[in-house]
């Protein structure tokens, strides 16, 4: 199995993405590093702690940094994921738990040192974790065999900005790190919302899920519920939108997504702040601050019915 670090901030569909990675034989969950996004960093390291501990995780937690690299941390928006990040449903047999000490972005590149070439990260938060990494080790960009996340809106398909009209949340939250990781030399793909807005599991497949009787199928069918809602109001969807188990399910099967190639900038200031912007490898333009940047994989398109087909197989 493929070693993996999750680095995330549960957040609901960020359970489902971590219990997906726990199920897949093809998978070996290494690490979860947290970071702040869905809540503050004490609220979602906690939730990576209760499910380490309600479903038998036997990977470390690492607690990532409490802020964006260079701004002040956005409030976290309550009405998507609720005040405790798990959709305000009860903790059941919640125990106090610490994470490790050693943070994030250590863990990460000692992970990297530790098994060169063999590890791949999974971002699915705000990216100042991965942006301290680099910074700190910037050779960990060669040591790990890929990045995977769920982040940016390139405006192919789908919905353009989820947290503006072009800005998506995870890059939003933290825009001068997302241009660091986009512009650093590994090998990157961002499963972006042009796809996960067209990957919706409906209430109907949630039951059907939870009916499997398994306890991470229960809860992951009560957490649905609040987070199914919000989309049903914001956006007419019925279901839940699947954001970060896209990412995932990348790492499990990358012929489930089409992806565009090309360097990738995150805009940093002005009305479009947190805009994330392809460079299509071969297009033809004046010079710009595109050129000389990494190639990295954008996803424009998905296999839906596949995704949440293996999804479900491996629940
Ligand atoms: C992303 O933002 C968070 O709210 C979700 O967990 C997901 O990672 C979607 O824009
Ligand atoms: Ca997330």
């Amino acid at each position: 199995p493929t070693k993996i670090i999750f680095d995330t901030d549960p957040g609901i569909d960020d359970a489902m993405a971590l219990l997906f990675i726990e199920a897949s034989p093809a998978l070996d969950l290494i690490a979860v590093t947290t970071i702040f996004g869905n809540a503050d960093i004490e609220t979602t390291t906690r939730n990576a702690l209760y499910l380490k501990d309600r479903f038998g995780l036997t990977a470390p937690v690492y607690k990532g940094t409490d802020k964006p690299l260079t701004r002040p941390r956005n409030p976290s928006p309550t009405f998507v994921h609720g005040v405790n990040g798990l959709g305000d449903v009860e903790l059941t047999g919640l125990v106090p738990a610490q994470p490790e000490a050693k943070p994030a972005h250590q863990a990460i590149i000692d992970l990297a040192r530790q098994y060169p070439g063999e590890v791949v990260l999974c971002a699915v938060g705000p990216l100042t974790n991965l942006a301290l990494a680099l910074q700190a080790d910037p050779e960990v960009a060669t040591l790990l065999k890929s990045v995977v996340i769920m982040g940016g809106a390139f405006g192919v398909a789908g919905k353009p900005g989820n947290v503006t009209p072009v800005a998506e949340a995870n890059i939003w939250n933290d825009p001068e790190a997302a241009d660091q990781v986009f512009t650093a030399p590994w090998n990157l793909t961002a499963v972006s919302l042009d796809v996960t807005t067209q990957v919706v599991m409906s209430p109907d497949y949630m039951d059907a899920l939870a009916a499997g009787g398994s306890d991470a199928c229960g809860f992951l069918n009560a957490i649905s519920k609040p987070y199914a809602a919000f989309y049903g109001e914001r956006d007419g969807v019925v279901g839940c939108c699947v954001h970060d188990a896209a990412a995932v399910a990348y790492v499990i099967d990358p012929s489930l997504f089409t992806v565009r190639r090309g360097s990738v900038r995150v805009v940093t200031e002005g009305i479009a702040l947190g805009q994330t912007c392809q460079k299509a490898e071969g297009e033809l333009f004046g010079p710009s601050a595109w050129d000389d940047q990494p190639i990295q994989a954008a996803t424009v398109a998905v296999d839906g019915a596949r995704l949440l087909t293996l999804y479900a197989q491996t629940m």
